[in-house]
């Protein structure tokens, strides 16, 4: 059975409001899927852990503090998640990769948020994806892929098909973690991981679900593969 990951964007989850049909419409794939492919979801922030890291930074927060903030937000997304998801999945959030490996020998879907500060979700994914030998690491996200550059700055972006991942890395800023609630296409910190273990990884938009349901399925998806 594969095994894959996927950094379930919080710009997907929380992108105003919750997007109450895209959670619903995801969990119905995820528990379809897992039929055939074990899953563990790690789930982002969105604009809730932004809003909540914002307000924090004006009241002096540290950037540590800031980012307990954004780890506690990503949780509640991750249990608004597993809710969804229902039958199957450990009905539980895993604080640390190593209690959600454990939890994936038993269940066929394995739903977290962030776990320390200084780790975004998708780091935390891509330290998952090496701890289980996942088949495929999913980036989830708002956009349908990596661009050029930003898309939402720079209407004349190209998606990018294929990266290396020291293009990426580059183009990202850098392989390390350096503020609370950065966005980004990928966090630097999962860049560097990917490197490391080599990771197979695939960037696309999670609400276009058949590209989502093909990246899970090792088929075909509308996005970019990052070649290590
Ligand atoms: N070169 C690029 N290619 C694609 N997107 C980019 C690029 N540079 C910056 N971005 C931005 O990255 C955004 C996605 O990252 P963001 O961190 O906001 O979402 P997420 O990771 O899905 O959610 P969360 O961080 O809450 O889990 C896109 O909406 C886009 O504006
Ligand atoms: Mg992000």
């Amino acid at each position: 059975m594969d095994k894959v990951v996927v950094s379930l964007g919080g710009s997907l989850v929380v992108p105003e409001r919750v997007d109450e049909q895209f959670v619903q419409r995801a969990a119905d794939l995820f528990r379809e899927i897992s039929k055939k492919t074990k899953i563990f979801l790690v789930v982002g922030g969105g604009r809730l852990a932004r809003s909540y890291i914002s307000l924090g930074r004006k009241m002096g927060a540290s950037e540590r503090e800031l980012d307990e903030i954004g780890i506690k937000a990503t949780r509640l997304n991750a249990q608004l998640v597993l809710s969804a998801v229902g039958k199957g999945a450990f009905p539980g959030i895993p604080k640390t990769t190593s209690f959600a490996v454990k939890k994936g020998e038993k269940y066929r879907i394995v739903v977290m948020g962030g776990t320390e500060p200084g780790h975004s979700t998708d780091q935390v994914a891509a330290e998952l994806a090496s701890k289980v030998g996942a088949d495929r690491l999913i980036n989830a996200t708002n956009v349908s892929g990596v661009y050029t550059k930003d898309p939402n700055k720079h209407p004349s972006a190209k998606l990018l098909e294929k990266i290396s991942i020291d293009e990426l890395t580059r183009l990202v800023g850098g392989s390390y973690w350096t503020e609370a609630g950065k966005t980004g296409v990928l966090d630097p910190g999962a860049c560097g991981l990917i490197q490391m273990h080599k990771l197979k990884t695939l960037i696309l938009n999670g609400r276009d679900l058949n590209s989502l349901r093909g990246a899970i399925e090792g088929k075909n998806f509308i996005g970019t593969t990052i070649s290590v």
